[in-house]
């Protein structure tokens, strides 16, 4: 089987927990978007295990891929491959030569341009990621393979600070010798990393010929696309379901199983349309029974209702087969549970609200909750499956798949690594 993991929301559905839930120790685990701005948690037994570049599914995995679509810090990546060798210690991994490389320079860039946008500014991660896609785009990018060759890179550098000189202007590379520091370090991490960069999308076809066992974790979330999220407050790579192919070179056509994760309420980093947004006391009961904080960056999480009009407008886009629910345990909290139904008569499409050019009237409606979960309860629950979940949630989730028009089949109810159920 070939799955694909991504989210439907604004990132932070909890797409690491159901990646390592259906990885085997046989799987195949490939990443085709984004870079360190991700961050997906995994709960174990052993402890609470974050990862940015690497794949959640990482820790059962039997070999990793970080593709072309990624953009890859290279000190972030020795980091993260050291610690997930004390977990996995034979694990293969296998870097793309066209991934690009993650700098420094970019993300003094990234600060930059968030200054400069002043009101209007994005609340992007500071990770470098816009300015690193802006350099692959404008080809002048410096790719995995480059770090080879300190020559190759000095020469990019050289042209990218040039060309970025009023960008550079306030930040501690708009000098020469910071610039040529810089290209002496980044052509050190060849000798850690060199060994894992190949063309990826050759192997991945030779996985897919010989039917490997494969999971694709997407970065992000689906209205954090570049092309059709809720631009501008969007990151700037694909999310959706269609990253797969230019991301890593495996066609859509080869996967048979597209999850599309939900989190049953929502939240958010950083700027942007939210309409189901909830604030002060509701706002912080949600925040603090969910751990809405960032995985990457630690900020606090804007949270809020879930949004059924947005899981439509996503579930289509990506073409999912299933959705995937979580935090139900966290939702719990609530005495009243509440799902927005509609964004009002007015409003032509979902997406014109999402960008901000309509506004929602959102319509609710109200649901009896289950209350909060004690973890003795959710390990029986998980033991006896489906049918012995309180009947409040399975009305829930039941009402979810009516109103979404798609069915459920995973659904999370805790943070540990076990409390996930199948469905059907
Ligand atoms: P991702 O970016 O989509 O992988 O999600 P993150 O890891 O950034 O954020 C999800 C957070 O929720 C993590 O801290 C997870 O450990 C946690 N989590 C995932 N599923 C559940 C669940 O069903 N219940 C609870 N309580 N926590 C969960
Ligand atoms: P995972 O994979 C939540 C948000 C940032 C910011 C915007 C642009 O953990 O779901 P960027 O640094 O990418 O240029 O920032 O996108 N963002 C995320 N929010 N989860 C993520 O990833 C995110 N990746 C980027 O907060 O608003
Ligand atoms: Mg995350």
């Amino acid at each position: 089987m070939r799955s694909l993991v991504l989210g439907l929301q604004f990132g932070d559905e909890g797409k690491g927990k159901i990646t390592d839930f259906i990885s085997h120790p046989g799987s195949v685990i490939v990443r085709y978007n984004g870079g360190t701005n991700a961050g997906h948690t995994v709960v174990t037994d052993r402890g609470t295990f974050k990862f940015h570049l690497l794949p959640a599914g990482s820790l059962r995995a039997e070999s990793i891929v970080l593709g072309n679509g990624m953009v890859i810090d290279p000190e972030a990546l020795i980091t993260e491959i050291s610690s997930i060798r004390v977990e996995n210690k034979d694990l293969k991994i296998l870097v793309s030569s066209a991934a690009n490389v993650v700098t420094k320079l970019h993300k003094a860039i990234d600060r930059a341009q968030e200054e400069m946008r002043g009101d209007n500014k994005i609340g992007t991660t500071s990770h470098g990621i816009g300015p690193t896609y802006e350099e692959k785009y404008s080809r002048n990018g410096i790719r995995i393979e480059d770090l080879a060759d300190i020559d190759k890179i000095r020469k990019k550098l050289k042209l990218i600070s040039t060309m970025r000189r009023s960008e550079l202007e306030n930040t501690e590379y708009n000098n020469p010798e910071k610039i040529e520091q810089l290209a002496v370090e980044l052509s050190k991490y060849w000798a850690s990393i060199g060994k894992y960069v190949c063309r990826t999308e050759i192997i991945l076809h030779e996985m897919v010929t010989d039917n490997r066992e494969m999971v694709f974790e997407g970065g992000h979330g689906t209205m954090l696309d570049i092309d059709f999220g809720s631009y501008p407050y969007v990151t700037s790579s694909n999310t959706i379901s269609g990253g797969v192919h230019t991301g890593s070179g495996v066609s859509l056509r080869k996967i048979q199983r597209i999850i599309g994760v939900v989190k049953s309420y929502t939240s958010r980093v950083g700027e942007g349309p939210f309409p189901t947004e909830l604030h002060g006391k509701e706002a912080d009961l949600l925040r603090e029974a969910g751990g809405e904080y960032g995985t990457t960056t630690g900020r606090p999480r804007r949270v809020g209702w879930l949004d059924i009009p947005l899981v439509k407008y996503a579930s289509t886009l990506n073409d999912i087969d299933e959705l995937s629910l979580t935090k139900l345990d966290v939702l719990g909290t609530f005495k009243t549970i509440k799902i927005c139904t509609d964004y009002g008569k007015n409003v032509k499409n979902a997406i014109n609200v999402l960008t901000g050019s309509e506004k929602a009237d959102p319509s609710y409606m109200e649901m009896d909750s289950w209350g909060t979960l004690k973890e003795d309860e959710i390990r029986e629950m998980v033991k006896k499956g489906y049918s012995s979940l309180p009947d409040e949630m399975r009305t829930y989730i039941e009402k979810v798949e009516s109103l979404s028009g798609k069915p459920v089949h995973i659904i999370s109810i805790g943070k540990i690594r076990d409390s996930t159920i199948q469905k059907e």
